[in-house]
Order: C-alpha cells, then sequence, then structure tokens
C-alpha cells in the first residue's frame, strides 16, 4: 500500500510519520514540499499534481492553516489552505479511488449549551477559522470520495510549542496566574490522534461502510484553568521550580482576554460513534498529558 501524508512536520503530522510507518509506503510531505513534489496548500491545484505523481491508496491530510487570530485577518489564505486544497485532494482522492483521511475541529460549532456534541449536530462556526475547515468538511463530503474527517480539538505534543509548556514557563516565573475558565474541552494528543488514524484508516480501506465524519477526543473534560492546574501540579510534584501557589491560579472569564477570533465555550465532543465503529476506547485527558509533560521535562 502507498501513503501520502500531508503536513508532515504539524504536531498531528509528526506523530503520523510514526504510526503510519508499518501501514506501507509512506512518502510525507511537508510545507516546502520534498523530493520534487508540492505540499503547499495556499497552491491547490499544484496538489493536484503531486496526488496524480504518487499514486497512493490512502491519502493523509494533516495540514491546515491553524492560527486562529491571524486567520481573521488573512480569510482568502486559510480558505485555500483549509478548504480549496481539501477539495482539490477530494477531487484526486475521488478519481484515483483513493481513501483521504482529514482533520477538522470543534470550532465548526458555536459552543452554546454544556454537553457533548454527536457529529451531526448542528454547525454555526465564529470564526475564520472555523468556517473555512467547515467548508473544507463539505467539500471533501460532497466530492464523493472515500473519506474520514476527525474532529478534534484542544491538540498537542511534546514537540513544539504547546498550553503546558507557556503554563510551565509562566508558573516558573510568576506569582499569580490569571487562566479562562469558561471553555469546556478535552486537551487530546497528537500521539492518540496518529494512532487512532492509523487503525481507523486500515480498518476503512477494508470495509468502506466506516467511511464519514468522527469526533475523536480524549475523554473527559475540563477548562483551560483545569488543564494549567495539572500540569502546575504535576510539575511541583516533580520537583520543578514552580513560584505560582495553587491558590494564585485564578479563574477567569475568557472575556478577560480578547482575541480577534472568537473560540466556543462548549468545546465538548461526544465520541461515542467512533468508539462504536471501530472498537477503540478513548482514554482520559490525563494520563496523554502526563506523558507529554514526562517527556518534555526530561530533556
Ligand atoms: N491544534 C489544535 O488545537 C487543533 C484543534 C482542532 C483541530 N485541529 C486540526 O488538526 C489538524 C492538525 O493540526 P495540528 O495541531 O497538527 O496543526 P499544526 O501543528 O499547526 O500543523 C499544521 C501544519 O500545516 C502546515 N501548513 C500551514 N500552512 C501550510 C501551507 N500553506 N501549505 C502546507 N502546509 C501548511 C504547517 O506547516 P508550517 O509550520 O511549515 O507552516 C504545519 O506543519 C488540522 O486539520 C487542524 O485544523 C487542530
Amino acid at each position: 500500500m502507498k501513503i501520502l501524508l500531508f503536513g508532515m512536520n504539524g504536531q498531528v503530522g509528526w506523530e503520523l510519520q510514526r504510526s503510519l510507518a508499518p501501514l506501507g509506503e509512506l512518502v510525507a510531505v511537508g510545507h516546502q514540499g520534498a523530493n520534487g513534489l508540492c505540499g503547499d496548500f495556499s497552491t491547490p491545484e499544484a496538489l493536484a499534481k503531486t496526488v496524480r505523481d504518487v499514486a497512493p491508496n490512502l491519502i493523509i491530510n494533516a495540514a491546515a492553516h491553524t492560527a486562529v487570530d491571524k486567520a481573521e485577518g488573512e480569510p482568502a489564505l486559510a480558505r485555500a489552505i483549509n478548504t480549496d486544497a481539501p477539495a482539490v485532494l477530494a477531487r484526486e482522492a475521488k478519481q484515483l479511488g483513493a481513501l483521504l483521511v482529514h482533520y477538522s475541529t470543534d470550532y465548526v460549532f458555536d459552543g452554546s449549551g454544556n454537553t457533548p456534541r454527536s457529529e451531526d449536530a448542528e454547525t454555526a462556526p465564529l470564526s475564520v477559522y472555523g468556517q473555512t475547515k467547515l467548508d473544507g468538511e463539505q467539500a471533501i463530503r460532497s466530492s464523493g470520495c472515500r473519506h474520514l474527517i476527525f474532529r478534534t480539538s484542544w491538540v498537542y505534543a511534546a514537540r513544539g510549542g504547546n498550553f503546558a509548556k507557556t503554563m510551565l514557563k509562566l508558573a516558573s516565573e510568576r506569582d499569580r496566574l490569571t487562566i479562562i475558565n469558561d471553555q469546556h474541552g478535552a486537551p487530546t494528543g497528537a500521539d492518540l490522534l496518529a494512532d487512532v488514524t492509523a487503525h481507523a484508516a486500515r480498518m476503512t480501506l477494508v470495509n468502506p461502510a466506516l467511511c464519514g465524519t468522527y469526533h475523536l477526543v480524549a475523554a473527559g473534560t475540563t477548562t483551560w484553568f483545569g488543564y494549567a492546574r495539572h500540569v502546575i501540579e504535576v510539575a511541583r510534584a516533580k520537583g520543578l521550580p514552580i513560584k505560582v501557589s495553587a491558590d494564585a491560579i485564578e479563574p477567569v472569564a475568557t472575556a478577560a482576554f480578547p482575541t480577534a477570533a472568537t473560540r466556543p465555550l462548549n468545546s465538548r465532543l461526544d465520541t461515542a460513534k467512533l468508539q462504536a465503529a471501530f472498537g477503540l476506547k478513548l482514554p482520559d485527558w490525563q494520563p496523554g498529558v502526563d506523558r507529554m509533560l514526562n517527556e518534555i521535562l526530561s530533556n
């Protein structure tokens, strides 16, 4: 089997290089391209040639315009990367008979309410990022190609910058921290996403009835405040020089930190469909975060 991976250097793309390796011959392409293959999503039609040249059985798209605040100021670029390029990949996948795996986001929803949303819940993005990601999903669905779309949230990885690393730095420098406590979701490891992707893609290649849109996040729910407190307490227990005391971490509302893009307050996603379809049990968010902390704190 031949696999074509786009976005190889992102959080999820990096982990996919590991999890996809045993499935077949893997051709991985980043933003800058590789071996004469274009990987630049701002030129969607150039991607078509890459797909035709490689002629894969499985295409995995881990590239995206993920800078949600920046996207408000560059909607055309966000649309090219998040909507037009996935549409081209879907068209080429359909042509080839390949399976296309794509990632989407909790930002396709408006974040109202306080219960987990299922895959068929009404969408209503609040931001350019959310709208362009939703339009990318719809382009894939309407192309008629075989596809898996995984909507996820609050992705972290040991590699690169992340929320936990920022909290560790701030907690070692400051006496007090104020952290948003009215956005609810599940921190989800790029490693978990990559492992589930490999498993689900393999099953779907054998059984195309599994194609569709799925919610894929770690189990349980927290807020950025709860996430930060967890990270800081793990670091304190490991003997790291944490300056902020537990009672000097203050929960605040989203309004305290105005941003260009509006964030959904309720990012809870119901994963029952994915767990039933692929026979999986998604782990709680804490063990994955602890593992990532172990990795970054031992370096
Ligand atoms: N991060 C989250 O919290 C989150 C939450 C929900 C859903 N998701 C979705 O999950 C998927 C993976 O996200 P991630 O966290 O792994 O994102 P990420 O770490 O930001 O990686 C995105 C990748 O896309 C690449 N990219 C950006 N512009 C590009 C372009 N014009 N052409 C080609 N590649 C380009 C980036 O490459 P460069 O760095 O070289 O530009 C980067 O490698 C995305 O579909 C995202 O929408 C993420």
